[in-house]
């Protein structure tokens, strides 16, 4: 693992895939066989507990103070934070839906005390991570493979962010290659100086794994039910019920960044493992379509083009952002911008404030095909 990397990246992913396939058709030398076991062996801790989740992967209960996060040169003398100290006012929650929660996570049995559940890897997720590209981060700039639809807040002088919410419907668009995201993120700096910190869900053709947390290691667990890679249960079906989740990134007067579904804390990513993470420049949501090289863009949210009708439109509501006070706000006309590289593909229908219930709104998604570089 590399840990010496300047470029802190970070993704939560939620693995929308059930089906675990193991990478039968690659063929891999002996050497990097044992290579492969010999990494294993350090990202998985030895567990407490193994639960056989109903998606076909394995979640290790670790003792809360052997993840693997504490591998991390960064995090030697480093002391868990069970709970956030969130100021009272972020708690401000928006109101009744017709969106009804998606479950993830353990359900039945959570991990014993003093331990968190953690994704078990396997030779197949080291392997897909390997051919992985870099384009499922946020990105400053164009780059090929990949397509976005989202709106993000206006760097503006003097103005930063400490946090990003929103609920996200959850869709399950048939992805037969290349891999499809509705995330949020928080953004500090581009290029080689880029922190950010990404979650969402994501649904993937070719590996069914696609939970590539590990690769950027660093996050402390703390809930004993709700981990990083653990598949959604329930999903939205166009013109039929509607599932949401509710996600939250926000940076603690400590500088770290913790993770938060549905009021669940998740656990966080320490201050100490960010080069330059006091403040964000900019945060964002929407949907990042990447293809195979040349390939065909897979579909965006539902697949369908947003209008203005929810029951088959994947939407975003009650997006806000907290500004560098703590206060939580949507996003006003003229203080973000709609990013969409290929209207042919994908868009976004920004619809603003609609009301208490469902807050600040947008559309987004589209069916995808031939859409260019
Ligand atoms: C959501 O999924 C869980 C787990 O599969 C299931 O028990 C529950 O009934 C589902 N909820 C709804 C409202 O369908
Ligand atoms: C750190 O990020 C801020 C923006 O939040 C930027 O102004 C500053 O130049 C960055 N510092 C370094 C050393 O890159
Ligand atoms: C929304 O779209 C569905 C078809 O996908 C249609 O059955 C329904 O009547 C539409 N609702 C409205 C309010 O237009
Ligand atoms: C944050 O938002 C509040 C309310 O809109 C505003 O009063 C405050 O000045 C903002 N803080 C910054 C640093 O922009």
């Amino acid at each position: 693992m590399d840990f010496e990397r300047m470029i802190l990246i970070v993704v939560l992913c939620l693995c929308l895939t059930s089906i675990y396939q193991v990478n039968g058709t690659r063929i891999i030398s002996k050497e990097e066989e044992l290579e492969l076991e010999r990494q294993l062996k350090l990202i998985n801790k030895p567990p407490v507990k193994s639960i056989q989740t109903e998606f076909g992967h394995i979640v290790d209960c670790i003792d809360i103070n052997k993840q693997l996060a504490f591998d991390h040169p960064m995090l030697k003398d480093h002391k868990i934070q069970e709970r956030p100290h969130f100021s009272k006012r972020t708690t401000k929650n928006v109101g009744l839906s017709r969106n009804r929660p998606s479950m993830f996570g353990l359900q039945q049995d959570a991990c014993p005390s003093g331990t968190v559940p953690i994704r078990r890897t396997t030779k197949a997720d080291l392997i897909a991570i390997r051919s992985m590209s870099n384009n499922i981060y946020p990105q400053t700039t164009k780059v090929p493979n990949m397509h976005r639809a989202v709106i993000q807040m206006r760097t503006i002088e003097n103005h930063r962010y400490i946090g990003v919410k929103g609920n996200i419907n959850v869709y399950n668009p048939v992805v037969k290659e290349g891999s499809s995201y509705a995330e949020m993120y928080v953004m500090n700096g581009a290029d080689e100086k880029l922190n950010s910190i990404t979650t969402g869900w994501m649904t993937d053709g070719a590996q069914k794994t696609g939970c590539f947390n590990i690769r950027c290691p660093g996050f402390v667990q703390v809930d004993k039910r709700v981990y990083l890679g653990s598949a959604i249960s329930n999903v939205s079906i166009p013109n039929g019920p509607q599932f949401e989740i509710g996600l939250y990134i926000s940076k603690e007067e400590d500088g770290n960044w913790w993770v938060t579904k549905d009021d669940i804390n998740i656990g966080y990513f320490p201050a100490a493992i960010f080069n330059n993470f006091t403040e964000a420049e900019t945060v964002g949501w929407g949907g990042l379509a990447v293809s195979l090289p040349n390939g065909i863009s897979p579909p965006m949210g539902s697949g369908i083009f947003p209008d203005d009708n929810y029951s088959h439109t994947s939407q975003f509501r009650a997006i806000q952002y907290r500004n560098s006070s703590g206060e939580l706000d949507g996003p006003h006309e003229n203080t973000y911008d709609t990013i969409i590289d290929s209207p042919d593909c994908y868009l976004i229908d920004f619809h603003g404030y609609i009301g208490e219930h469902e807050g600040y709104t947008f559309g987004f998604g589209g069916p995808g095909g031939d859409c260019g570089i």
